[in-house]
């Protein structure tokens, strides 16, 4: 775990609408498609779960995928003459995402020339509230409009998704160096689609390949916190819904926890006290 950045309050100027914001977490990948929305998604059940007060904002400007997983589609927030969009609620989750936006409304929210304009603004003007996490769910990419994203949202911290093909594995390592670069503290990786187990067996097939996860955490020194199956989706459904899945979130959620309020502490240790 990297603990160089000091904190966000140093780094980035933050909106209003995040000063009670207590912990921001960004879910990463350098590749597309390895499940961040989905992470995203079923972590920050979990927290709310939990009992902690969670927000979960799609920072895909393109393609939100968030609306869909999150059964919420056909959801509309009205933006007209608003200064601060009320977030959808939804099972304890505070939840924005530009899909969320209508179409005719749009333009108002892309008045940034660029895509993390949209999102800061996006962001920005979401009426939070008080929050002990809010995920982000980032687009993939290690290219310049992802590097400005990142250096302009204000994140605590970031997890980072990979899948075992090595594919996948080598684009995470770019995108751990990237996210090194900006010195913003990795809480762990997750390794998606880690395997398959048939419904009525012990069985487990390493469809991907098996242990890429494991051998990278183990080159960056950085905690596995996971490895999710890979499920045979047969209808649309919540993974947390899934008791199998549900406790590998659960599980998730708990390190997760531990290893920010970790990471705080050795960000507090760091910085030097005013005198006087
Ligand atoms: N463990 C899993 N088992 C089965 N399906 C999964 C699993 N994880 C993710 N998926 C599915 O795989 C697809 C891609 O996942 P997801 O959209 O979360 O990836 P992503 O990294 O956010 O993609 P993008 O880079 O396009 O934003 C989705 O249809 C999602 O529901
Ligand atoms: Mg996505």
């Amino acid at each position: 775990m990297s603990n160089k950045r000091p904190n966000k309050e140093t780094t980035v100027r933050i909106p209003e609408t995040l000063r009670r914001v207590k912990n921001i977490i960004g879910v990463f990948s350098a590749k597309g498609g390895v499940g961040k929305s989905e992470i995203s998604l079923n972590l920050a059940l979990s927290l709310a779960k939990e009992g902690y007060k969670v927000g979960l904002l799609d920072a895909d400007i393109h393609g939100p995928s968030q609306p869909v997983l999150f059964e919420a589609s056909k959801e509309v927030i009205d933006v007209k003459d608003k200064l601060l969009l009320s977030p959808l609620e939804k099972r304890g989750v505070k939840f924005i995402s530009m899909g969320l936006i209508a179409r005719d409304q749009k333009p108002v929210m892309w008045r940034g020339p660029m895509v993390s304009g949209a999102v800061m603004q996006l962001m920005a003007q979401t009426d939070w509230q008080e929050l002990d996490y809010l995920i982000i769910d980032t687009p993939p990419g290690t290219g310049d409009a992802q590097l400005t994203l990142l250096q302009r949202l204000p994140l605590n911290a970031a997890i980072i998704v990979t899948t075992p093909q090595d594919v996948s594995i080598s684009d995470t390592k770019k995108g751990i160096e990237m996210i090194k670069r900006l010195e913003l503290p990795i809480l762990g990786l997750i390794e998606n689609m880690s395997f398959f187990k048939p419904e009525k067996s012990n069985k487990k097939y390493y469809i991907f390949g098996k242990g890429g996860g494991k051998s990278l955490s183990k080159e960056y020194e950085m905690e596995l916190l996971s490895e999710i199956p890979l499920l045979e989706k047969k209808e649309f459904l919540i993974l947390y819904d899934l008791e199998t899945y549900k406790k590998v979130f659960d599980s998730l959620a708990k390190k997760v926890v531990k290893n920010m309020e970790a990471i705080k502490k050795t960000v507090t240790q760091v910085i030097p006290q005013k005198k006087g």
